[in-house]
């Protein structure tokens, strides 16, 4: 069932609800996959993107929370682990081949641990934030977009890769070995 959202749900009337829009659209994508031979992969990208965007989504939350001095940070930082193992076990699933039958299955088992997640989390927890509302606008003032904050992120790390890489010694069937001619 699609999740649609409505201003109840919202936090900040900001960079918070638009993060968690963005999640919510992310969850939505899970049932709108059709039972073909490629709903394994399917399922699989949108979960390996959802644990990113979760990430991402925890990590400037639990920062605006902290200048926001919103009391049950530390709580509410044990939920966000939770459920990113959550997903990771979800993600083990697609370790190895299933059946059409078997990933139809799992498409409903991910649909509901999702959607309570959306109730438990983003409307109940997240919901606790709202009386720091202003407060946390203000911290996230500036703040990139989620889908643009996941994106600079990917090329953070793909630099730092290089950078590392650049850094080791060349390998030893390396013709000029290191050395200028
Ligand atoms: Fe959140
Ligand atoms: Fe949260």
């Amino acid at each position: 069932m699609t999740i649609v959202w409505r201003d109840g749900m919202g936090i900040d009337g900001g960079m918070m609800d638009a993060d968690h829009k963005c999640l919510i659209a992310l969850v939505n994508e899970v049932d709108t996959v059709h039972p073909t031979l490629t709903l394994q992969r399917e399922l699989q990208v949108i979960i390996a993107k959802l644990i990113t965007y979760a990430q991402i989504h925890f990590e400037r939350e639990e920062r605006w929370q902290v200048g926001a001095a919103f009391l049950f940070a530390q709580a509410h930082r044990k939920h966000h682990i939770k459920f990113g193992h959550e997903l990771e076990a979800i993600s083990s699933f697609f370790r190895e081949g299933r059946s059409l039958q078997q990933m139809v299955a799992l498409q409903a088992h991910i649909s509901k641990v999702l959607h309570v997640w959306i109730v438990d989390h983003i409307i109940k927890a997240d919901g606790t934030m709202k009386p720091y509302a202003d407060q946390i606008r203000r911290n996230a003032k500036g703040t990139a977009a989620l889908a643009e904050a996941v994106r600079l992120s990917a090329l953070r790390r793909e630099s730092e890769r290089s950078a590392a890489f650049g850094k080791l010694p060349p390998p030893p069937n390396d013709p000029h070995n290191g050395r200028e001619r």
